[in-house]
């Protein structure tokens, strides 16, 4: 962005009076600021925004061509240009569309469906005969948080197997997706697009042990999710259970892809098309709707204004919904490995600040435990309320205290309160939103995800960043290889480095630990 048009939009933004004087002023706020799109109800009207502030930041949307990315990123142009990739999550989900990236997905969507809804009906048995009961995918990143939120968002609709997320290379964390589970009727499914990643790679062949201990032909009991499909093979991936994406999906943005395929275990492939229906009516959404009812692009412009003008340093995003309660951590990568970056496209420093840190965790839980921080401490932290209208379960009552909990925390953080003892004060003028889908179901899902996918790129491209890659992830890999490598050798370092003394310390630990 211009460093002008920056400017005057901090100008703007410093001039905006506080959310209750705005209130007094304009009682009408909350019609301009309130979005209803693909089932969500979008409540804007408390964030630090004015009507020529929104306006300016529409305007300076338009001057970026924000609206002309989003149209190449729906051609599936070649926007991740450090990598020289072309973008084209958006194909995945287009099952009418007729580009090579559309038939490309829909040919391995239709294999995984087939498998999935296989596995599920018990016509895949693997090689024991027995049904699976169990799904465990190992993968990370966006090969566990996407999937792993979506299957615990829409435990409603489980209909299959159990299906477990590992993650972590801590052993802790396979050992207790193993817990209770039978190798003869358990299926692993290997997610990574690169099929190198150290962490899954590391878990699988420990799960590839596990299985073959105690049943004859492993490989049965194996799918792999990955764009690469030679490395799979290679690894002992059947090629009938090698499931294919490709490299113009990244990680973050794969949910739509066979990275989604534990999903389809737990609902089924028709459920699963519906989620893929959700997620193509905000595509639908974002390309066509006029900018001020344009719910991703109003998101974003939010959110670029916290962090960039207002200089906000993170935000809390709050699941007003128990089955929501992973969004947050999917929502750390998509931001914060989208956006967390400090130099654009042009290699020059970026004007005002990139990504928020991302955090959060499910309400009610939070009010008892950081939101005194939120209503009285000295940062302001725009939340994310994030909820469902309809109840889930047969308690409506427990739900209504629920909604009635976010209204009043929403409330509470714009409104404050004076009183004479200073520690009973609160100042409010802290912003939120609040976003609402209707229901908690498959297609609704695929819509909330799909806007915050977009509500990313758009700001990467209101900060001229490349929200497609992730550099920054590669210095920490390479030092772990070559640490990793002195620790199993048992090798002392001498030369002095800042690490080498922990380094030295650990060895020798490990070394007195297995002479006992
Ligand atoms: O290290 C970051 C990252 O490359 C993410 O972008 C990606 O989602 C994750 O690792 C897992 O990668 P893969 O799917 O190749 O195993």
């Amino acid at each position: 962005m211009e460093a002008d048009v920056f400017h005057s939009l901090m100008n703007l933004t410093q001039g905006v009076a506080p959310l209750a004087d705005l209130f007094r002023a304009d009682p009408s706020r909350a019609q301009w600021l309130t979005i209803d799109a693909c089932g969500i109800h979008a409540d804007f009207s408390r964030q630090r925004i004015s009507k020529p502030l929104r306006d300016a930041l529409i305007h300076s949307a338009e001057v970026m061509d924000v609206q002309g990315s989003m149209k190449k990123m729906a051609n599936g142009d070649v926007l991740n240009i450090t990598e020289q990739r072309s973008v084209g999550h958006m194909a995945l989900r287009s099952s009418a569309a007729s580009s090579s990236f559309a038939k490309q997905a829909l040919g391995q969507l239709v294999r995984a469906q087939k498998l999935a809804d296989d596995i599920r009906s018990g016509a895949d048995c693997g090689s024991t005969k027995q049904q699976f009961a169990t799904v465990i995918n190992i993968g990370i990143g966006g090969s566990d948080l996407g999937p792993a939120m979506v299957v615990k968002a829409l435990r409603a609709f489980g209909s299959g197997p159990e299906v477990r997320f590992v993650s972590n290379v801590d052993a802790a964390d396979l050992d207790d997706a193993l817990r209770g589970a039978n190798p003869e009727s358990t299926l692993f499914v290997i997610s990574s697009k690169t099929f190198t990643t150290l962490e899954t790679m590391h878990n699988a062949e420990r799960a590839r042990e596990w299985i073959s201990a105690s049943v004859p032909n492993w490989s049965q009991h194996f799918v792999a999710a990955t764009a690469h499909a030679e490395a799979a093979l290679k690894w002992g991936i059947q090629k009938n259970r090698c499931l294919e994406f490709f490299d113009w999906v990244g990680g973050r943005f794969s949910v739509s892809s066979v990275i989604g395929f534990p999903v389809m275990c737990a609902i089924g492939s028709g459920q699963f098309a519906e989620f893929l229906e959700g997620m193509a009516d905000m595509d639908q959404h974002v390309v066509s709707a006029p900018p001020n009812v344009n719910l991703p692009l109003m998101h974003a412009v939010i959110w670029w204004m916290n962090s960039a003008l207002h200089g906000f340093p993170t935000v809390a995003v709050i699941p007003y919904s128990h089955d929501l309660s992973r969004l947050p951590a999917f929502l750390q990568q998509l931001v914060m490995e989208s956006n967390g970056k400090s130099v654009g496209v042009d290699g020059r420093s970026v004007l005002g600040g990139t990504s928020p840190v991302v955090w959060g965790e499910a309400g009610t839980n939070g009010q008892h435990a950081f939101f005194q921080m939120l209503h009285q401490g000295t940062q302001v932290v725009p939340v994310e309320f994030v909820t469902a209208a309809a109840s889930l379960g047969t308690d409506n009552e427990a739900h209504d205290l629920l909604f009635a909990n976010l209204i009043a925390q929403s409330e509470a953080l714009a409104i404050g309160r004076a009183h004479a003892e200073p520690h009973k004060s609160f100042e409010g003028n802290r912003p939120s939103s609040v976003i609402v889908v209707d229901d908690l179901n498959p297609r609704r899902l695929g819509s909330l995800i799909a806007m915050y996918e977009h509500s990313t790129a758009i700001q990467g491209w209101l900060m001229g960043i490349n929200s497609f890659d992730q550099w920054g992830v590669e210095l920490g890999k390479e030092l772990a290889i070559d640490t990793a490598s002195a620790i199993a050798a048992g090798s002392h370092r001498d030369e002095q480095t800042m690490t080498h003394p922990l380094l030295n310390w650990y060895i020798k630990f490990r070394k007195n630990l297995s002479r006992n």
